[in-house]
């Protein structure tokens, strides 16, 4: 389902004045969708703060957030969805908040499976996914299983997941293929790196969001993010509602992607979103 009016449905559910909501949603230009955003959800401690709440509950109202967003991205046709929803760097937090995460992600991927099934979306795990403790990686993987014949928007799910992990663990199994004789060093390419990458087969972000007011990219698609464009909202991440990500996609419409040309080049003969990354 990708129609204003499933969008327009789908507001709803949002608590949010429809009638903003919508404003927005006309400002999109449906022909220039980005094919793949990824979005670096931060801000959750302090949303939870800033309510006198335990720290928990902002990563309880973030898992609500990132419905809202799937729900929107998969309306409006966005055909990759990236979150990053831990990182390497995260296992260092206190244990007590590592465990309601894992807690929280395991639960939350379970809830919200019926849902994903009726939207036709494939989830992807992207990570060290066997650091991930035993009940919350059974679920996880349940529900890549239980997707993997959806053929609509892919969901990946970023989780113990670091760009240098990933680029070095590239790296060894390459080396390992160079040294067994499988592979020429002098055929290595772009493309071949990419395809030993976790994020293999996915087109490039065209648009990378980070929620939270921090502008830094938190060792998250060092490799892919090459030519995405960046949005970095103050909005922390339990509140980044449709209206915020339609903003997202309203600014994202307005800039002119060059991939190194001229801007004369460019209008001359407009590039297709995904023209940076797998094939060139
Ligand atoms: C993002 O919110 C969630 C995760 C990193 C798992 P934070 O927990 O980092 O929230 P802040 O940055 O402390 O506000
Ligand atoms: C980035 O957020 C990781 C995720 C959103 C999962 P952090 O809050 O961990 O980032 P830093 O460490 O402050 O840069
Ligand atoms: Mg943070």
């Amino acid at each position: 389902m990708s129609s204003a009016s499933a969008v327009l449905n789908a507001t709803i559910k949002n608590n949010l004045p429809m009638k903003d909501l919508q404003e927005l949603i006309d400002r999109i230009d449906p022909a220039r969708i980005p094919c793949h955003v990824a979005i670096i959800m931060d801000g959750n401690g302090r949303w939870a703060r800033m309510q006198g709440k335990p720290r928990s509950d902002g990563h309880a109202e973030g898992v609500t957030s990132v419905h809202r967003a799937v729900e929107f991205a998969s309306d409006l046709g966005i055909k990759y969805l990236t979150l990053y929803a831990f990182s390497t760097e995260n296992w260092n937090r206190p244990q007590e908040e590592v465990d309601t995460l894992m807690y929280l992600i395991g639960w939350a991927i379970e809830r919200e499976l019926p849902d994903l099934l009726r939207n036709n979306v494939r989830i992807r795990l992207i990570g060290n996914i066997p650091r991930i403790p035993e009940d919350a990686r059974r679920r996880l993987l349940g529900a890549e299983e239980a997707t993997a014949h959806c053929t609509g928007m892919v969901l990946g799910m970023c989780l113990s997941y670091s760009s240098r992990w990933e680029i070095t663990e590239a790296a060894r199994r390459i080396a390992s293929l160079a040294t067994g004789g499988d592979l020429n060093p002098d055929d290595i390419t772009e493309d071949i790196f990419s395809s030993h990458l976790a994020t293999a087969g996915m087109p490039d972000p065209d648009l990378l969001i980070r929620t939270g007011g921090e502008e830094r990219i938190s060792n998250f698609l060092l490799w892919q993010i090459a030519y995405s464009e960046l949005y970095f909202t103050p909005t922390l991440w339990p509140d980044f509602n449709k209206s915020d990500f339609a903003s997202a996609l309203i600014d994202y419409q307005q800039r002119e992607r060059r991939f190194g040309k001229t801007s004369a080049q460019v209008s001359e003969s407009p590039l297709p979103d995904e023209s940076y990354g797998l094939s060139d």
